[in-house]
């Protein structure tokens, strides 16, 4: 019996201690990056505390190219005409402050760059990728996710041929979940970086939509009336998924919900962006309970069907993308299960400011 099937049978609340098994991928020599598999420490974190987050990208505002950063690139291509931008020859390890601020100001621009060829990068490990993150904002340690051991600031996706630790919802028929990471956080994340450290030859790619454009989509009426509305995002259920024993079987913090706006505002580029999706929204704030439904059930087929709003990223050995999780959303596409091949990530995801309401003064309670 695998791994995966062991821990899938235990659906009590409590799993049983026998089951919560603190390092379930069993190191490899031949790995390289067998110091970073995923890692479920029984650890338990209080509640977040609010922090004032200051925007490296406001600093760009005031330089004389605020895309100075790009001017050694031997390839700056646009994705798409509104999301996301694919960068090559620039070292993303190497940048200092100043093009690290042009960087955040650019990724809130684009809402997504793709760097090539990053393998200084990624190979710089686990010390490095805190001191990256840590410029940009205070670091999310994940509730519930795998890290390597001893750093939970390092959030890893992870499957192979006998494991997943991912939040994949078996029964349903995608795989394809649009959300922004840890919105029912108070103060949920800005510029986020995401790399492979293994990868399956095709397959496991990821989507992302631009939030600003799905917005920009809907009629001036309609988003006067959202810009009104606040909703509620919740992390019980992600808690609930790892309380059953899945995806490594620990909750390390109590899940929180928090009251956004449904249509908040870039600190930095002042762009009004929706910022609903369906993996955490729950329900918008004062509606009656089928008016909540119907406008979040409108908004994500909007967001499902929106090609046009839409990039995917192929990822290549030695790729690092940057997204602003303000302004976009994202999903992965479990596709290459059947390969057996591995997929191992990992995410750093610096906090931003409490989400801004498009609406001057909406009040969020
Ligand atoms: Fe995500």
């Amino acid at each position: 019996m695998s791994q995966t099937q062991t821990i899938t049978q235990t659906q009590a609340p409590n799993v049983p201690q026998t089951l919560v098994l603190k390092n379930p991928v069993q190191a490899e020599e031949d790995y390289r990056y067998s110091h970073l598999l995923p890692h479920f420490s029984e650890d338990r974190y209080p509640p977040l505390e609010p922090f004032e987050h200051v925007d490296p990208g406001q600093r760009a505002l005031t330089h004389p190219n605020p895309r100075a950063f790009l001017e050694n690139a031997t390839s700056v291509v646009e994705l798409t005409p509104r999301l996301g931008t694919e960068v090559r020859g620039i070292n993303l390890a190497e940048l200092t402050a100043d093009a690290r601020d042009e960087l955040a100001l650019e990724v809130a621009r684009r809402g997504l760059i793709v760097f090539r060829d990053q393998h200084d990068f990624i190979d710089r490990g686990p010390d490095f990728y805190k001191q990256w993150g840590s410029y940009f904002g205070r670091l999310h340690i994940h509730p519930t996710s795998g890290h390597p051991a001893g750093y939970p600031e390092v959030h890893l996706v992870y499957r192979d041929a006998n494991s997943t630790f991912n939040f994949e919802i078996a029964e349903s028929t995608t795989s394809t979940f649009w959300h922004s990471d840890v919105s029912y956080e108070l103060q949920p994340p800005g510029l986020t970086t995401f790399f492979l450290l293994a990868q399956p030859t095709t397959g496991g790619d990821t989507l992302f939509t631009s939030q600003v454009s799905t917005l920009q989509k809907l009629s001036p009426p309609f988003v006067t009336f959202l810009r009104t509305l606040s909703a509620v995002h919740s992390g019980v259920e992600q808690a609930n998924f790892s309380r059953a024993g899945k995806r490594g079987g620990v909750v390390r913090r109590e899940p929180v919900e928090h009251v956004h706006p449904v249509v908040r505002r870039h600190p930095v580029t002042g762009e009004e962006a929706l910022y609903v999706n369906r993996q955490f929204t729950r329900r918008i704030v004062g509606l009656k309970k089928q008016e909540s439904e119907n406008i979040l059930n409108f908004l994500y087929d909007h967001i499902d069907k929106s090609g046009d709003n839409q990039a995917r990223l192929k990822w290549e050995p030695g790729t690092v993308a940057l997204w602003d999780n303000r302004i976009t959303a994202h999903s992965a596409i479990v596709d290459y299960g059947d390969s057996k091949e591995r997929r191992h990530g990992a995410r750093i995801t610096p906090q931003a400011e409490r989400p801004i309401p498009a609406l001057e003064g909406l009040k969020l309670d």
